[in-house]
């Protein structure tokens, strides 16, 4: 079943990293408003935006429906953890959702499975919608443990929560070898991974939960790459990163 047969909305989530400024922020967002107004895409455009930008590009998009989120937050809900982030900062600055887990962070930044369940918990204490990042690294394809790993990254991150505790979750697949290499996965491979994915969620919650959970691709898409990823029926949407930066 696509997307557009099963309500789930088609979702295209940029992540700017570590990129823009304020100003740049600003300038970014009129240009892309003008882009979709001038288009009327039949698509829901977010935007995890840096710390400092979120305030700003919340205004500005108010009168817009595009949504802004951030990048990560921090597991606790506040305390003595200098140049941290909270859940309840990132809500009032204007987040709707916040990116968890992303690879950049567990693999630079030490991020366990332990600190990723805690954000989540904090994201969904403050109705900010998760967007859980899970995906294998090139040992682990060439190795056949694709899945083995993906379920275990869902169990770790989800086990015990209700499917009602986590009801607005999205989840984005982003293979570790296809972030900011150029090389995508192609929409067989995604597919393949997305329909794990929902597998494993069914196991969780059933069928008819797993099918609402939105399931985004991440890993190198660009506009040659992305109308053919979002074809494949496990596909809702995609989590780009430097494409993008140009709106
Ligand atoms: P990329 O990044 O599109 O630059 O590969 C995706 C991501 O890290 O979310």
């Amino acid at each position: 079943m696509h997307p557009v047969d099963n309500q789930r909305p088609v979702l295209i989530v940029g992540n700017w990293k570590m990129h823009k400024t304020i100003s740049e922020t600003l300038n970014y967002l009129q240009t892309l408003d003008q882009h979709l107004s001038a288009h009327e895409l039949q698509r829901e455009v977010w935007l995890g935006v840096p710390f400092t930008a979120l305030h700003s590009a919340k205004n500005a998009c108010a009168q817009t429906a595009i949504k802004i989120g951030a990048q990560n937050l921090h597991e606790e809900a506040e305390g003595a953890y200098t140049g941290e982030i909270s859940a309840t900062m990132i809500k009032e600055a204007g987040a709707d959702f916040v990116i968890i887990g992303h690879s950049e962070r567990r693999r630079d930044f030490n991020e366990s499975d332990e600190q990723i369940k805690q954000k989540l918990k904090q994201a969904l204490a403050k109705c900010l919608t998760p967007i859980l990042c899970i995906g294998e690294t090139l040992e682990e394809r060439e190795n056949a443990l694709t899945r083995d790993r993906l379920e275990m990254e869902l169990k770790n991150a989800l086990e015990n929560f209700s499917f009602q505790a986590v009801h607005s979750l999205i989840i984005a697949y982003e293979p570790v070898w296809a972030i900011g290499t150029g090389r995508s996965a192609t929409p067989e491979q995604a597919e393949e991974a997305h329909q794990i994915i929902r597998n494993c969620l069914a196991s969780f919650w059933g069928s008819e939960a797993a099918e609402k959970i939105p399931l985004l691709y991440g890993g190198s898409v660009n506009v040659r790459s992305a109308p053919e990823l979002l074809d494949a029926p496990n596909i809702d949407g995609l989590l780009i990163g430097g494409a993008s930066l140009d709106p």
